[in-house]
């Protein structure tokens, strides 16, 4: 799977707003990339992602998702087409089957805004404060057929003040997300 560049071809699944996306291109630029995001899949035509990927000369292609059979069998065909070895979600909001999981076994990555396993699913920012936690975070992870539950590459923590609203912690969290996918990925990679 090794391309003669070294690096590892790279797909980056997005739903929205792709700051995390964003955060991956500016890395791949890097002269110590270990991938080169050759793919941005959306499965939402008006994702402000593609943007990004437009903005870079990525190739990106939105799929639209009626059922997931026939989402992910595109989605296969598109992988094969552009010999991709990592597939990174990032705010992708669809739930992958374990039959396409397999084809990628510990090659899907996923970021997600809390300390896994606390807080699987959505409104994270909302239930750490309402659980009055001190800590919260972001986790990347290998992605499993089950929800947010593969095993952790990296995780950090940020404090939770009294005067944090799920807006400013959100904000803290997602600069924390932009730091910690690069960092997984090396880590996963290089094996360190
Ligand atoms: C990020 O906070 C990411 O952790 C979260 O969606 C946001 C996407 O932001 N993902 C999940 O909740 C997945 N379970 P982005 O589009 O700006 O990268």
């Amino acid at each position: 799977m090794e391309k003669s560049s070294g690096k590892k071809n790279t797909a980056v699944f997005i739903s929205g707003r792709g700051s995390n996306l964003k955060s991956l291109i500016k890395y791949s630029k890097t002269k110590k990339s270990l991938i080169k995001i050759v793919l941005v899949i959306s499965d939402n035509s008006t994702a402000k992602g593609l943007y990004y990927a437009n903005k870079s000369k990525i190739n990106n292609i939105f799929i639209k998702y009626s059922n997931k059979k026939s989402f992910e069998n595109r989605l296969l065909r598109l992988l094969k087409r552009n010999d991709i070895d990592l597939i990174c979600l990032a705010g992708f909001m669809k739930i992958l089957s374990g039959n396409f999981i397999k084809k990628f076994d510990k090659h899907i990555l996923n970021i997600h805004p809390s300390l896994l396993p606390k807080y699987k699913g959505l409104n994270t920012h909302y239930r750490a404060i309402q659980n009055k936690d001190k800590y919260s975070g972001a986790t990347v992870h290998f992605v499993t057929e089950k929800l947010d539950s593969g095993k952790i590459i990296l995780q950090k923590r940020v404090k939770i003040f009294k005067a944090d609203s799920v807006k400013s912690l959100k904000k803290k969290i997602l600069k924390i997300e932009h730091k910690i996918y690069p960092k997984a990925i090396i880590r996963l990679l290089t094996n360190y």
